[in-house]
């Protein structure tokens, strides 16, 4: 690991990330603009029951981005569950991704979670390697069924 990996910084997003929040959005395959991010992060970042951070490198670039909620289901009770990690494709493979996992299982345990989950599209060929990698196990394949409830608004794809 470089010195310049040491270097990115793990921090709460804030409202002045939402461009580059966006362009990474965009890099995983649902392009979004600004604008239409903006009311989201909005909402996520009053949240309390929900995580989001950036990783930012030594130039003050956003190099990445993961958000993790605390979930609660009847059969499973309380648990920490990412819902989102992207990491630049120029900045892959130093160190990042760790990093912003390793804060939202930090965060998670603060909350008293016991666990931490994610789900990852079997198309993502870099994630599952990257999860075994730190530690995760895969428990379960599932389908994922879609249904638009209101004309014109739903997303176009889901992924
Ligand atoms: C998955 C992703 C977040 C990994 O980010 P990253 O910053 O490249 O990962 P890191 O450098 O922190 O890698 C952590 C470990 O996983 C391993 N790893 C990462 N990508 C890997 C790959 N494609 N193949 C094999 N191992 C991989 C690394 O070697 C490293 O292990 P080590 O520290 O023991 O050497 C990144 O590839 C990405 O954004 N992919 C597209 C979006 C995505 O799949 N998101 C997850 C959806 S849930």
């Amino acid at each position: 690991m470089s010195d310049s990996d040491e270097a990115v910084d793990v921090r709460p997003a804030t409202l002045h990330d939402v461009q580059r929040l966006a362009e990474l959005t965009s890099t995983l395959g649902y392009a979004v603009e600004a604008a239409d991010l903006r009311p989201r992060v909005e909402r996520t970042l009053v949240r309390d029951d929900t995580a989001l951070y950036v990783a930012e490198a030594v130039t003050g670039e956003v190099v990445g981005w993961i958000l993790g909620a605390e979930q609660e289901t009847l059969e499973m009770g309380r648990r920490c569950e990412i819902l989102g990690l992207v990491v630049a494709e120029t900045g892959r493979r130093r160190g990042t991704g760790r990093r912003l996992v390793a804060a939202i299982e930090a965060w998670g345990r603060r909350r008293g979670l016991g666990r931490v989950v994610v789900r990852s599209n079997i198309a993502r060929h870099e994630s599952h390697p990257f999860y075994e990698r730190l530690g995760y196990g895969r428990v379960k394949t599932q389908h994922v069924y879609s249904k638009p409830l209101l004309p014109g608004r739903d997303p176009e794809d889901l992924r």
